[in-house]
């Protein structure tokens, strides 16, 4: 397995890829790898000729008062388990490669980043469109795959691959969760054992809303009122959004009558996390 670090080693690796006419998968991550991860990374080797994931902590899809310092790395145990599930390639760039002196390029998708996440995190999908973008345009991938789990991120990264007309297919790869519900984070680590077990309260909650519209709810209210109280009634919790959303545009929906993505944010204790649901009629 290769690691290359500059960006100019990268594209000289994709053009000798490329000119043997061979197709590439990229599955962008900031390391700290998870099962999670690395069930995107089995299907992206399916995929393609070769398997490329990037591993960069993005600085500019941090805000300033975020985890940005102290988000977990371990690039020893990275390379192992990118190894294991047939990487050919780790991307892993540092802060000046990818934002030299003099940066100031940056992709800014409209509407669909000012809700959820991007209420309280302002910046965030920015940083991510403009990463994503540069990292597209180094590895140019056939395909990418993006865990549903950020499913607001994959919502913009569809937008802007589908607006700037990129050459690049964006596959989504469903939640993978803990035999107990949670899902897979890199952020996980930080809870303590309590906050860890508080935290089921996110999927039982989604569960709980997908067996309210199972059963014909169709008022968003009441079920998000009902989801609401169960998680600030759980200790340490405090709810960031809960909200109903149609599954493309991310715009809120008031009364269900097709299949609907409940999307969450939790903090607890310091941790913040996210979660979200089709709901289906
Ligand atoms: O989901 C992530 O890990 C990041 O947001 C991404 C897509 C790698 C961009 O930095």
């Amino acid at each position: 397995m290769e690691i290359i670090r500059e960006v100019k080693a990268m594209k000289a690796y994709v053009r000798s890829i490329r000119n043997k006419g061979e197709t590439i998968c990229l599955v962008p991550t900031m390391g700290y790898l998870h099962e999670g991860h690395l069930d995107l990374m089995r299907m992206g080797a399916t995929m393609a000729d070769h398997l490329v994931i990037s591993i960069f902590v993005n600085p500019t899809q941090f805000g300033p008062n975020e985890d940005l310092d102290k988000y977990p790395r371990d690039m020893e145990r990275d390379e192992k388990l990118a190894a294991s599930v047939g990487v050919e390639c780790i991307f892993f760039p540092d802060a000046s490669q990818m934002y030299p002196d003099g940066y100031a390029t940056y992709v800014n998708v409209e509407r669909i980043t000012q809700s959820l996440c991007g209420a309280s995190r302002p910046n965030h999908f920015r940083g991510v469109a403009t990463v994503v973008a540069k990292l597209f345009n180094i590895v140019e991938p056939d395909f990418a795959i993006f865990g549903q789990k950020d499913y607001q991120q994959l919502a913009v990264i569809r937008r802007m691959v589908n607006d700037l007309n990129m050459n690049v297919k964006v596959v989504a790869h469903h939640t993978v969760r803990e035999k107990d519900g949670l899902a897979m984070s890199s952020r996980n680590k930080y809870l303590s054992p309590d906050q860890r077990r508080n935290a089921l309260v996110l999927h039982k909650a989604l569960l709980y809303a997908f067996s309210l519209v199972g059963s014909g709810e169709k008022s968003s209210a009441k079920i998000r009122e009902e989801v609401m109280d169960m998680i600030a009634n759980t200790p340490e919790c405090v709810i960031d959004y809960v909200e109903i959303v149609d599954p493309d545009t991310l715009e809120p929906v008031e009364s269900i009558y097709a299949d609907v993505v409940m999307a969450l944010a939790v903090k607890v204790g310091s941790t913040r996390l996210i979660d979200n649901m089709t709901l289906e009629v």
